[in-house]
């Protein structure tokens, strides 16, 4: 039974929630007695002027945005009400090929046509900052409707926001940005005043999974267009449980959060300069330093193999495991002792590992695009090899980091069918929109 294991499981977390589990600090009162339905005098989601709305008003002002929105389907429900409220048939979304697969959907739901900007690559397999100069040369050909970025990333790497915005508007274009990893960074909206924001409370913040919060900040957006939209795509029946649990959440940050956050940072820091001393694994941060990226590509071991040896054996479960690394997430809401648990299972990991030649991450370069993601014809299935040249229908992503590897409407190329295969012996995980990738592909049948 589902219930039964969630509460066997004490893995040590080092991933997603935010709140880590910690009912020592939270508190352990949650929900059947508290889970209600719109009932006179709790407000109404999709409509405040209550209760609600004084949530709303902590967001902005913890924010400092023009107009908060708190939501109960994740940043998902964020970013397709944020693009739907702004793309129609044909307008050109210029986007960062890293975005979550909620931007893609909302994409080819507002039927937009999509350009990318072609982020930077690491020696660690990790994709960088935005180029300003790139993206200059990219808006002031394309004039798109809106920009979409992801910042920070999955692996915390924050681009210049501020630029970037300062650019998009000096055009009056909207930038919707993807901050679904950043609600712990409360000065990133203020300070770049990207016109929609959106924000996983869940992911880092002491909030239950699905709790997130949408910015509008200006005025090229609508904001009460934007609320509309919300209304559209986002439950109509959005629970108390987790509105009520944002409402600690900004409650928390405007209380404990500032003495707590000193304990978290000392703790941390401590725990980063430990890990800068291992000798085969490598600690890899990025601007946002609650990230901690173990790189495992000088030694003879992966990174999906490093995690199962930190669940196996010390029973801490990462993040995200890849080919070559993991992520490991800290927060305020970390028991801090685990810090010392994490460090002393790295070390002694490390002390077994040998150097091994440095196994560069292959990388895929970007398809042609035949078509618009809507505009794919009449589909099916084809097998992998007989698929080269065909228009593919599905997303086929690299996971995690979830990026695709293509996109409905781009071509099928030999380069793209190594790589899958290859990347199926080398336990690489790949998964498509369509399931069946081991052995076919979902195209447009000619
Ligand atoms: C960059 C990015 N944006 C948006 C989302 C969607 O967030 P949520 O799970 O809160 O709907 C994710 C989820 O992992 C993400 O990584």
């Amino acid at each position: 039974m589902l219930f039964d294991k969630l509460k066997e499981n004490s893995k040590i977390p080092f991933h997603m929630p935010g709140h880590k589990r910690n009912t020592k600090l939270l508190g352990n009162e949650f929900p059947y007695n508290i889970d209600i339905t719109e009932i006179d005098g709790f407000d109404n989601l999709h409509n405040p002027v209550d209760i609600i709305k004084d949530i709303e008003d902590k967001a902005k002002k913890i924010y400092s945005s023009d107009n908060s929105f708190i939501l109960v389907n994740g940043s998902t429900v964020g970013i397709l009400a944020g693009i739907n409220c702004i793309v129609k048939e044909n307008d050109t979304v210029l986007l960062t090929r890293n975005c979550h697969k909620s931007v893609y959907n909302a994409i080819e739901l507002s039927k937009g046509k999509t350009e990318y900007i072609e982020l930077p690559i690491d020696e660690y397999g990790i994709y960088g900052k935005i180029d300003i100069s790139l993206f200059k040369q990219k808006i002031c050909r394309l004039k798109p409707k809106l920009v979409v970025i992801t910042s920070p990333t999955y692996e915390g790497v924050i681009s210049d926001i501020d630029v970037i915005c300062e650019i998009a508007h000096s055009y009056k274009i909207p930038v919707l940005l993807d901050a679904a990893h950043g609600a712990h960074i409360f000065d990133l909206p203020y300070k770049s005043k990207a016109d929609i924001v959106i924000m996983s409370l869940h992911k880092t913040l002491p909030a239950l999974t699905q709790c997130a919060v949408a910015h509008v900040n200006g005025d090229l957006v609508n904001s009460e267009l934007f609320r509309i939209k919300l209304s559209v795509f986002e439950t109509s029946s959005p629970s108390y449980v987790l509105m009520a649990s944002i409402d600690n959440c900004f409650n928390f940050i405007n209380g404990e959060y500032q003495n707590r956050f000193i304990e978290y940072k000392k703790s941390r820091d401590k725990l980063i300069n430990e890990c800068k001393n291992l000798n085969n694994l490598k600690l890899v941060v990025y601007d946002d330093v609650t990230k901690l990226n173990i790189f495992t590509g000088y030694c003879d071991i992966s990174g999906i193999e490093l995690a199962e040896i930190l669940r196996n054996e010390f029973n801490i479960e990462v993040e995200m495991a890849c080919e070559n690394y993991v992520v490991l997430i800290t927060t305020v809401c970390d028991d801090f002792n685990n810090y010392k648990k994490l460090s002393s299972a790295l070390f002694k990991i490390d002390k077994r590992l040998k150097k091994s030649y440095f196994k560069k991450i292959d990388t895929i370069n970007m398809p042609k695009k035949h078509c618009e993601i809507w505009e794919v014809g009449k589909r099916g299935y084809v097998d992998l090899d007989n698929s080269i040249g065909l228009t593919c229908a599905e997303y086929i992503w690299l996971y995690p980091p979830g990026s695709p590897i293509i996109v409905p409407g781009e071509v099928i190329n030999e380069e793209i069918i190594a790589f899958i295969k290859n990347g199926f012996n080398r336990n690489l995980c790949i998964q498509s929109s369509r399931k069946k990738i081991k052995e076919k592909i979902y195209c447009e049948i000619v």
